[in-house]
């Protein structure tokens, strides 16, 4: 099995996002999330960019202990001084120098020749190491460079003492077969290539970071530079949790391995999300909030059964503590049951079935059902079972323009009895109706009326007290109709106070 080494960027690439920046000390917190995680390398930032930059890789360099710690540097003496400057007082430091080797970047953005170029990395190389050992050099735009001059560059360098060479896909356009091709082909025709950890650093502009730099590791890459929740430049770098749960899942196909503690990757995923305020799609592979979450009723019942059915790694590998299974219309009996029982409830099959109907009705009006949901469902049941009156239908004009108008339908032993009447408003109208249909005057004495779950399709819940000769009844119905909540609660009540007859 080989080691792939993990070199992390999302205090530097990742941080290059728009809108991602951070502060020394965030960046400090996450660069200690990072250690215990396991990356064998950190990339805290670009020191010569801006005196915080500075301070943040300074300050990681001197606090985190255990992978080493690198600051990224143009070609140039100033960039390479400073950046040893801010990682110097790591145990494990590295000097982490790029220029770009590509005809239109060599041409356009440097205005040098590829001699030039080749000059230039090989002497930015040569005064890195003159400073620490550890020196890694990246041919910016690698992807797009001429092989014969890519290759030549990569040699000149490791002979001017790179440890690392990073082959960048810098503006990920670089399809897997292709990119595996030009590692391969670096390994071949480059001759003292074995004296470097060849790495790649590819992005996500065409969504296939991932997929080209585990091409390249099966190429013979032994380096791969990524970050937290695939942060980076525009559409981002290769995802860190994506690249090394694809080495963990499938090891025998890699034949690789990693150091990273996979348990803490949902933590750090949480932790890089919340200080960048980059919210993390739902269906992001891995660390999405979906990624462990099943909905349909097949899918919930092979989980049930086992969860290799659907599960192809487990959500404690990464942190989690267990799958989710979310209620909504697609869900069947199995994962209803399961919820149910958790919620506490000992339904018996009949209750079950009224229930489960039930839910199903409301998953079709409602997009997330929530154990709140589930609870009102089951007791509004449980209360139905003994009710003299059920509600069949509500219908309510109302505005601002008009006179509040309540036509109720009610079912007695299968009997339907209807009644319309007027109020001061719609629940006062239907409170009306129904109490034509029962052929009895009840006094209100409490009203309430409050969401049981979260968002604009909430369940609503109402609640009443009514007094009945001396006596007070209560009566409590929910519902995502608020004046068919409020009615089924007076019902409730009503109820009662027929039964106690
Ligand atoms: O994308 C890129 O080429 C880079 C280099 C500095 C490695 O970020
Ligand atoms: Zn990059």
């Amino acid at each position: 099995m080989e080691k792939i080494i993990i070199f992390d960027s999302t205090l530097r690439d990742g941080e290059q996002s728009p809108g991602a920046s951070l502060n020394t000390k965030q960046k400090l917190e996450i660069a200690q999330q990072l250690a215990v995680l396991g990356v064998d390398v950190i990339e805290a930032g670009f020191p010569i960019a801006s005196v915080g930059d500075f301070e943040a890789v300074s300050l990681v360099a001197k606090k985190v202990k255990g992978p080493i710690i690198c600051g990224l540097a143009r070609a140039l003496k100033k960039d390479i001084d400073t950046c040893f400057d801010a990682v110097e007082h790591s145990k494990k430091r590295r000097i982490h120098t790029f220029l770009a080797t590509s005809p239109i970047h060599m041409k356009y953005k440097l205005k040098m020749t590829p001699n030039q170029v080749f000059q230039a990395a090989v002497d930015a190389v040569k005064y890195a190491k003159s400073k620490t050992e550890d020196v890694e050099f990246s041919p910016e735009d690698a992807a797009r460079s001429e092989i014969d001059f890519l290759c030549r560059v990569v040699e000149g360098v490791i002979d001017a003492g790179a440890t690392t060479v990073n082959i960048p896909d810098t503006v990920g356009y670089s399809i897997p077969k292709e990119f595996g091709e030009i590692i391969s082909k670096l390994f071949s025709r480059v001759p003292n290539i074995h004296k470097a950890v060849i790495s790649v650093h590819c992005h996500n502009d065409l969504g296939l970071a991932t997929a080209n730099s585990l091409s390249a590791i099966v190429n013979g890459a032994r380096q791969v530079e990524c970050t937290i929740n695939g942060l980076g430049e525009r559409a981002g770098n290769a995802s860190l949790e994506e690249i090394v749960m694809s080495l963990y899942v499938r090891k025998k196909f890699f034949n690789g391995f990693t150091n990273i503690k996979t348990e803490e990757i949902s933590k750090t995923s949480k932790l890089v999300s919340s200080l960048t305020g980059m919210v993390i799609q739902a269906n992001k592979a891995i660390v999405g909030g979906n990624a462990f979450a099943h909905e349909a009723g097949i899918h919930q019942h092979g989980v049930l059964a086992k969860a290799t059915t659907y599960e192809i790694m487990t959500p404690q590998s990464i942190g989690l503590k267990s799958s989710e299974f979310v209620l909504g219309k697609h869900s069947g009996r199995h994962a209803f049951e399961k919820k149910v029982k958790e919620l506490g409830f000992k339904l018996v099959p009949k209750e079950f079935e009224k229930a489960f109907n039930d839910f199903k009705a409301l998953a079709d009006k409602k997009k997330n059902i929530y154990d709140e949901d589930i609870e009102a469902i089951i007791e509004s049941e449980i209360s139905r079972e003994q009710q003299i009156y059920e509600l069949e239908s509500v219908f309510i004009t109302s505005g601002s323009e008009v006179k509040p108008l309540a036509k109720v339908k009610l079912k007695r032993d299968n009997k339907l009895f209807s009644a319309e009447a007027s109020g001061d408003g719609p629940v006062d109208s239907a409170y009306k109706a129904i109490e034509k249909i029962v052929s009895q005057k009840f006094k209100l004495v409490d009203y309430s009326l409050k969401s049981v779950s979260i968002g604009k399709d909430a369940v609503g819940e109402a609640m009443v007290k009514v007094e009945h000769k001396g006596a007070i009844y209560f009566g409590r119905g929910t519902s995502t109709d608020v004046i068919e909540a409020s009615v089924k609660a007076y019902l409730s009540a009503i109820n009662r106070i027929l039964r106690k007859k």
